[in-house]
């Protein structure tokens, strides 16, 4: 954790300040500390990593550690999990290299950030971003390397552990703060940041719609924010139907959350000015594994031919949002 950025969190119990306890630090970053919340509650600054989650199965070991390491002698307290937080959890904390192997490293994956990560990222002006369910970097490496600083906030520790190792191997850990946390509560003071984004991860919260609503609490005035989600169209079913016969990575379907146009513009519209919804219709994903630089194209062409059909737009497989917070 940057030290400059503790200012910007609130407690996540009285939702105002906190004391705080440093143990070791290095230059401008806090490397192991703690939080006290006023009714006692403590949450670990570990290896840089905050971790505001509850003390539960998956990380009461390395707490019990953590207080044996620094002779704390506050309580732990274990707080039950929500099942589908736990699920997320469970399955982002132990697929965390089968995940990077299988969908961050694809050649669907690299498609998309080449077109609309990219896009917005040369179009982005802000300083400061927030990435909730940032996963293992992939979008806040391209932020970092613009030299913006990005807070990613994600449920799983040991997706943020290598999104850290990832961050340090290319040069890019300098900007950025991790904090293990949900999604539907940031603990972050309002308009802290310049701009927000989501990117293929509300559809793995657990209420999307309160993450989107913190999201914009988060953010100053006219921030831009982008979102990309799977969404609920006939091609979503292609999709559905190809990887029941060839599977290309796991999914937690029965948990998957599906969007359309109108959860976005009925949950964003009265917080947001340029809303932007469109369907993209680059799927589905076997395509690239055949030959990438050939159906990469041909996707884009059809994507654009498509897109420029407003009816035949709504039938792409996933939907990206732009906007600016009002
Ligand atoms: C499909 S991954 C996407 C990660 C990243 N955006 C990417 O594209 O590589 C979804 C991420 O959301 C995180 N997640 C799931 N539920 C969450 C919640 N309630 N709050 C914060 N993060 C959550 C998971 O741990 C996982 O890293």
């Amino acid at each position: 954790m940057l030290k400059k950025n503790l200012e910007n969190l609130i407690c996540p119990i009285t939702n105002i300040k906190f004391k705080i306890k440093i143990f070791k630090k290095k230059n401008d970053r806090i490397i192991d500390g703690i939080i006290i919340s006023k009714n006692k509650d403590w949450y670990k600054i570990e290896d840089t990593i905050l971790d505001f989650t509850n003390v539960d199965e998956h990380n009461y070991q390395s707490y019990e550690s953590f207080k044996r390491k620094y002779k704390i002698k506050l309580k732990l307290k274990k707080k039950k999990e929500i099942k589908l937080i736990n699920f997320q959890k469970n399955f982002f904390n132990h697929n965390t290299n089968k995940y990077e192997k299988e969908i961050t490293k694809s050649p669907f994956s690299k498609t998309f950030d080449d077109f609309y990560l990219k896009q917005f990222i040369q179009k982005f002006k802000g300083k400061t971003i927030i990435n909730i369910g940032g996963g293992s970097a992939r979008e806040a490496l391209y932020f970092a390397k613009k030299n913006i600083e990005v807070t990613i906030v994600d449920v799983s520790v040991n997706i943020l552990k290598l999104a850290k190792k990832k961050l340090i191997k290319n040069k890019l850990y300098k900007n950025v703060n991790l904090i293990c946390g949900y999604a539907e509560k940031l603990n972050i003071k309002d308009k802290t940041f310049d701009g927000w984004i989501v990117y293929g991860a509300a559809h793995h919260f657990h209420n999307p719609k309160k993450s989107f609503l913190e999201a914009i609490r988060v953010t100053s005035k006219n921030g831009q924010f982008l979102i990309w989600e799977p969404s609920n169209t006939p091609l979503r079913k292609i999709f559905d139907i190809t990887m029941k016969l060839f599977c290309l990575w796991e999914e937690e379907d029965h948990v998957d959350f599906l969007f359309d146009q109108n959860f976005f513009k009925n949950t964003l519209k009265d917080k947001s000015t340029n809303l932007i919804t469109k369907n993209v219709i680059l799927i589905p994903p076997h395509l690239y594994y055949i030959n990438f630089y050939y159906f990469r194209r041909l996707l884009i062409l059809i994507d654009k031919v498509i897109c420029s059909f407003p009816l035949l737009r709504k039938l792409g497989g996933t939907v990206l949002v732009n906007g600016n917070v009002k």
